[in-house]
């Protein structure tokens, strides 16, 4: 009995190790298949990882190639319109050279008139001097006479008396200027050196000076900033004093060279001047030009930032501006120490064609005339007027 239930016993537990082996064997079966699996998925999701990867970089590699093209494209417009620029800049300056055209010729004419309309205003000046009701309504015509010097620099002729003689300063500063004895001297020159140069003690600074009644009045720029009066008959300093103002700045934004601009109209030398006190706008004085004594000063309401120059016409500041990138010079702000012509009455002038940025602009009271100088171009401007009060 005991030897079947034995037997019994060890069959059933040999049954039950077979079976016990069989799921052992299913299971890791499918343990491996599960296995396998989750390899193909790894491979997989590496695979498009790196796809993804690949794709990224295409992309970025593609959009810096856009962006550099548009880099390119944008440079390369830039040149193109700088080039128009100068392109039309030199048509300009040559076909003011080239007096067959007809509206050359009316041009040409504009040079002419300085001498003759300067001797008709000579009868007329003392009315001119005690009247002096004109404002600037616009700017008639425009001549560009020469291109010589570098891209900053002032011209002007003597704004006093009508001697015919040309100015030169060139550059921002120097000890030395040029004398033409007329503008058809200097526009037939080979250059500025052929002028005959007038040497100083001292150095002048930005573009601010004037010529009046044979004296040259230069502004020196040291600790302190000083007026010269210059005789130009004599070759000698007349007399110099400091201007008075203290914690002054550059005038124009747009020149931060001048810290004076010396200005001549009808009735005499002013000063355009800016300081801290008042640093956002242009301040305006009466100079007496024998002592250079500050006979009286003003806050404008003009200002500084984005000016270019300015120039003053029967007691009237024009502030003229213009942009970083340069475009097209307005007059864009006026003051009138007689409070007869205000903002609201000038129009806004703007200046012909398109150049760079004016360094000066020196306004002519003996025949209505601006001398400019524009990126090396010696330019006439003739301004249109109109009486203060006419509406
Ligand atoms: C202008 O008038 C003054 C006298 O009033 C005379 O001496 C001078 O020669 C005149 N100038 C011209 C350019 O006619
Ligand atoms: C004008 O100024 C520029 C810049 O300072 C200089 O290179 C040039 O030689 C000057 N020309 C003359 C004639 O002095």
């Amino acid at each position: 009995m005991t030897g079947v239930f034995k037997f019994l016993v060890i069959l059933l537990g040999a049954l039950a190790t077979a079976q016990q082996q069989a799921l052992m064997d299913y299971l890791e079966r499918r343990l491996l298949a599960i296995e396998d699996r989750i390899t193909l998925w790894h491979e997989q999701t590496s695979r498009y990882t790196s796809e993804l990867r690949e794709l990224k970089q295409q992309i970025i590699t593609q959009l810096e190639g856009m962006d550099k093209n548009k880099e390119a494209l944008r440079s390369e417009l830039d040149a193109v319109g700088t080039r128009v620029e100068r392109v039309e800049r030199e048509m300009d300056y040559l076909e003011t050279q080239n007096g067959a055209q007809p509206c050359v010729e009316a041009d040409d004419k504009l040079v002419e008139q300085q001498v003759t309309v300067a001797k008709e205003k000579n009868k007329s000046k003392y009315a001119k001097l005690t009247d002096c009701s004109d404002m600037v309504s616009s700017i008639k015509g425009m001549k560009i006479l020469k291109r010589v010097g570098d891209t900053k620099g002032m011209w002007t002729k003597d704004m006093g008396v009508s001697n015919g003689k040309v100015y030169l300063f060139n550059s921002t500063g120097d000890d030395k200027l040029y004398e033409f004895s007329s503008v058809r001297e200097f526009t037939s020159s080979l250059g500025i050196a052929e002028g005959k140069t007038v040497e100083l003690s001292s150095t002048w600074q930005g573009m601010g000076h004037a010529i009046y009644n044979n004296h040259l009045y230069y502004v020196k720029v040291n600790e302190e900033i000083r007026l010269v009066r210059f005789d130009l008959q004599k070759g000698s300093v007349k007399n110099s004093a400091v201007f008075p103002v203290e914690n002054q700045l550059p005038v124009y934004t747009l020149n931060s060279e001048t810290y004076i601009d010396l200005a001549v109209d009808e009735e005499g030398l002013w000063a355009i001047y800016a300081t801290k006190n008042n640093e956002k706008h242009v301040s305006l004085a009466k100079v007496d030009p024998k002592t250079l004594v500050v006979e009286q000063m003003w806050d404008t309401p003009c200002p500084r930032e984005n000016a270019e120059a300015a120039f003053v016409v029967c007691g009237t500041v024009y502030v003229v501006y213009n942009s970083k990138l340069p475009s097209r010079s307005r007059i864009q702000c006026v003051f009138d120490v007689s409070d007869m012509v205000t903002n609201d009455d000038a129009p806004t002038v703007y200046f012909p064609k398109r150049y760079g940025t004016h360094s000066s602009l020196k306004y002519s009271p003996l025949d209505q005339l601006i001398y400019a100088w524009d990126d090396g171009y010696q330019i006439l401007y003739k301004l249109q007027m109109k009486k203060k009060l006419e509406v």
